[in-house]
């Protein structure tokens, strides 16, 4: 037997001032989306600013495998739909990677189709909790058989004729509305969503680019989605805008190296992505937005970072879907703040990529940050600098590795990732990016 391959490992040194204009690769939750409405399309899609990292790339593949028609043309993606219920089944296993995301959204696509489809996922998203999507989707009539916890790999029969779904989340999740409105969109009927939180519309926003009938109300503090089933969904252009979580990597950094200013072109600022944003603006960051614009339906902005010393910060749980992806990053900046943050609320960060929580609290302790975790909230004691000269582990997951290559380009010591890999599942070019930058980064 071979020996195993070592594992790609980064570090990051302190930086000088990191200057620049750069642009972040497209978001992620957008690409999925438009990948996956474009299958459903009738004609063709033209989709503009597509990220490539690992994830979207598992679902292009996916929904190649159901039938729709993918190419590239030139940088633009070009995705030829079937129509909805037209997809077919696929000859061989689903394999979703790294990415929660692609299997709760595509698992809401086959359960109302009448295809056989199994789909799996590397050991990181074999972990991750599937009952939160298959409870729901049972109910218009599809069957799941699931590893036990209800883990991948996951076989699913697509129901004859699906039913509307009337579903009111128990947790504040886009994946799980998503998901529920993609099995809508095959039903006869109206599917209703409730959700307890407004977590990000996406879907809703582009289900109505393609030609769906979706109204949204609100619900108390939440809302409440209407889809009506079985509309013709017209191909319609996608332009992807920049990525705000992957945007927060580099604004980040520029915050917390003194003498920075970096500027990130077309970042989407949809208010129910910007949670980061507002946090920092409360601890005091310099932040200001350029050539606010829609494109594509989502605003956009240019986002200028400017090194501030920043203040510590507490978070209410009701913002925490706005910026579900962005508290292992937060969570280094608040280790540089002085004083003593509290971010609350935090359940759900444990069934990420990897227990989000528990590896975020590990990868600033070991740089030498004083962290509590008290019930679901993380507490930071900042100082206003770290020690750093940990090597972290990442845990199979992008956003704690590019977090402490952030912490590291702030710290006194260099700080080193024990596998830098996954990092393109969502940010291909990561490294490069930033070390244009002036950031001292480097990778193996
Ligand atoms: C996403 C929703 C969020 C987020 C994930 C992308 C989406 O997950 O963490 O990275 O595109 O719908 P949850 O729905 O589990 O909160």
């Amino acid at each position: 037997m071979n020996a195993p391959s070592p594992r790609p490992y980064a570090s990051a040194k302190p930086s000088r001032p990191l200057t620049g204009t750069i642009s972040v690769p497209g978001d992620k939750s957008i690409s999925h989306r438009a990948l996956m409405f474009g299958a459903l399309a009738v004609g063709q899609t033209r989709i503009t600013g597509l990220l490539t990292g690992e994830d979207v790339l598992r679902t292009a593949a996916a929904m190649a495998a159901l039938g729709a028609e993918i190419s590239r043309d030139g940088d633009d993606w070009l995705v030829s739909g079937r129509g909805i219920g037209a997809l077919t089944e696929p000859e061989d296993v689903l394999d979703m990677g790294n990415s929660g995301t692609a299997a709760r959204l595509l698992a809401g696509i086959l359960a109302s189709h009448e295809l056989y489809a199994v789909m799996t996922g590397d050991a990181s998203l074999r972990k991750r909790p599937m009952a939160r999507v298959i409870e729901p989707l049972k109910q218009t009539g599809a069957q799941f058989l699931a590893r036990a916890g209800n883990r991948l790999p996951l076989t699913i029969r697509g129901a004859r004729e699906s039913m509307p779904l009337s579903y009111r989340l128990p947790v504040a999740s886009a994946q799980v509305k998503s998901a529920v409105l993609l099995a809508g969109l095959n039903a006869r009927g109206v599917t209703e969503v409730e959700e307890p939180e407004p977590t990000r519309d996406h879907s809703e926003n582009m289900l109505r680019h393609f030609g769906a009938r979706v109204e949204v109300e609100r619900v108390g503090r939440g809302r409440g989605i209407k889809l009506w089933g079985q509309p013709e969904l017209c191909a319609a252009d996608v332009v992807v805008p920049g990525d705000p979580s992957s945007a927060a990597f580099p604004v980040a950094a520029a915050l917390l190296v003194p003498g920075s200013q970096v500027t990130v072109r077309g970042v989407g600022l949809n208010p129910l992505r910007a949670g980061l944003f507002e946090t920092l603006r409360e601890m005091g960051a310099s932040l200001p937005v350029q050539n606010a614009r829609t494109q594509g339906g989502e605003p956009v902005g240019d986002l200028i970072a400017i090194h501030t010393t920043l203040k510590a910060v507490d978070v209410p749980p009701e913002r925490a879907p706005s910026m579900i992806d962005e508290y292992p990053i937060l969570a280094v900046l608040c280790a540089f703040a002085q004083g003593t943050s509290r971010l609350r609320g935090l359940s759900e960060l444990r069934v990420k990529e990897s227990d989000r929580l528990s590896a975020t609290a590990a990868l600033l302790s070991v740089n030498g940050a004083r962290v509590e975790i008290e019930g679901d909230d993380l507490i930071i004691h900042g100082t206003g600098g770290l020690p750093g000269g940990g090597v972290v582990e990442t845990h199979m997951d992008h956003r704690l590795a590019m977090s402490a290559l952030v912490l590291g380009q702030a710290s006194t010591q260099p700080v080193r990732i024990d596998d830098a890999s996954f990092i393109d599942t969502s940010f291909p070019g990561f490294v490069p990016l930033m070390q244009s930058l002036g950031a001292g980064l480097s990778a193996q």
